[in-house]
Parts: C-alpha cells; structure tokens; sequence
C-alpha cells in the first residue's frame, strides 16, 4: 500500500467577513510548522483567493477553491473555470459539496464533467460524496456512495484526485457516524474507485472524512488508517480550531494538543 500523505482542508463555504485575509495570515503562519508532514488546504470564498495568495505566496498552506465551471470559458454568468481559480491562487477545488449538489441541483454526471475540467487545469479536483440519512436509515449508504463515485469520477483519476466522504446528515449537525462506519464508508469508498479507476489509483488517492469534524473528535477520526484527512467546515474558520485539528493527526502527535 502506499503511504498516503495526510491532507486537512478547510471548506470556508460561503463565510469570509472583513478580517477574513487576517485570519488566513494568522493559518499560514500557524500551519507553517505543521505542514512538513500534513497537507493543509484552506478553500475561501472564490474572491479573497488573490489576497489570500499573497500570504501563502513562500509557505506550504495551499488555497483550494470550493468549485468551478465545467467549460473552459463562455456565456455562464457569475461562474469561474478552472483555470481562472488556477490564475488567482488555487492549486484545489472541492466539488461535487452536498450543497452544490442540493441547491443547484448537480448531478453526478456534471460532477465527474468538473473533475475532468479540474484535472486538465492541474487543479486537484476534492470530489465529495455521502449518502443521506434516509439512505443510511434504508441500509443504502454503502451502496449510495459507491455508485456516486462511479459516476462522478472520470475513469482515467486526474492527478492528485482525493475523495472527501461527507455523509450528508453529518454536516453541520453535530453528529458524526460511529469510527466502525466511518472504516466501513472508507473502504467501500476505496473499492468503489478501484473499480471505477484501477487499484493504483485507488491506492494513491486520499479519502477524507468530512462532517463536524471538531477539535474534540478529530484524533479519533483521524487516527483511523482508513482516512487520509479530514474536510473541514465549520470549525475551519477559525484558526484555534482548526489548529488543534490539524494537530490531532497522529502524525504530529509531537506538538501536542492546542
Ligand atoms: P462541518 O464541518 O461544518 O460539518 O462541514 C463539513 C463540510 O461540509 C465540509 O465540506
């Protein structure tokens, strides 16, 4: 097996007031030290990417954007490609979110349309999928998400493809699915891409778990080895959460708990 680099992302989602480029300065700094043996991705809203570069500009905390167009350019108001989250600093993009796929009604077949478009721009696609808790309570999750990630994922994986399973009752709710479901989800999800993709692949591609991922929980999760990281929203925003996130990977057990 490979070992797989740990990643922790923070999804801003739609949250950035005016001292939004100030907490990301107050991150990079923090994340610095830590970022030797974890990948840390902030993803903020699409308009503070450029500013945000200029503090990362130097420093390992990579920027990510929270999704983009499927086409290259052309007649799609108040939409971004690819290429144009590349230009203003992103080197990631989550897609496929639960909330995109709720309420703008995205389907798997335009997800795996922008994993594609990601992949081609050299953005690292973070392809998300979960199951609802009518389908957990119905006995379907594992099937849920198996069939999501053969359809919203291009046969041929993108470079630096990672799969974010984020059940969608776990979101900002609170409640998080019990460590033996959350080992079963990962390993579905992970024979699920190497049918789609091929065992390397699978193989080189980081599952993360997402879904109130907080301080108080995420050692546990994250010293699970079937997640490779973690999504995180909510206690993302700000830097003393998501710190001691960050510092609950058992691979920087060293620097202790915040
Ligand atoms: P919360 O951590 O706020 O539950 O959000 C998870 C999420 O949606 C990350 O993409």
């Amino acid at each position: 097996m490979t070992a797989r680099r740990p990643m922790i992302a923070g999804n801003w989602k739609m949250n950035a007031g005016p001292d939004a480029l100030h907490v990301i300065e107050e991150m990079v700094e923090a994340l610095t030290p830590l970022s030797d043996q974890v990948d840390c991705l902030i993803c903020p809203p699409a308009t503070i990417l450029a500013g945000a570069r200029s503090l990362t500009k130097g420093k390992p905390v990579r920027l990510g954007g929270q999704d983009c167009h499927h086409k290259t350019s052309g007649p799609h108001t108040g939409c971004l490609s690819a290429d144009m989250l590349r230009a203003a600093g992103a080197e990631a993009v989550i897609l496929g979110h639960s909330e995109r796929r709720t309420d703008h009604a995205e389907s798997d077949a335009l997800v795996q349309a922008k994993t594609a478009a990601a992949g081609e721009a050299g953005l690292a696609p973070i392809v998300c999928v979960g199951e609802t808790l009518a389908q957990r309570q119905a006995g379907q999750a594992e099937a849920t998400v198996a069939a999501q990630i053969t359809a919203s994922v291009p046969e041929r994986a993108p470079e630096g493809l990672v799969l974010a399973y984020e059940p969608v009752w776990a979101i900002g709710t609170g409640l998080t699915p019990s460590l033996e479901e959350i080992i079963a989800m990962h390993r579905a999800a992970r024979q699920a891409l190497a049918r789609r993709c091929g065992a390397a692949a699978a193989d080189a591609t980081r599952i993360l778990y997402g879904g109130s991922v907080k301080p108080d929980n995420a050692a546990a999760i994250l010293s699970l080895p079937e997640v490779d990281g973690a999504l995180v929203g909510g206690a993302s925003l700000e830097t003393k959460s998501f710190l001691a996130i960050v510092r609950a990977h058992p691979m920087l057990s060293r620097f202790g708990s915040a």
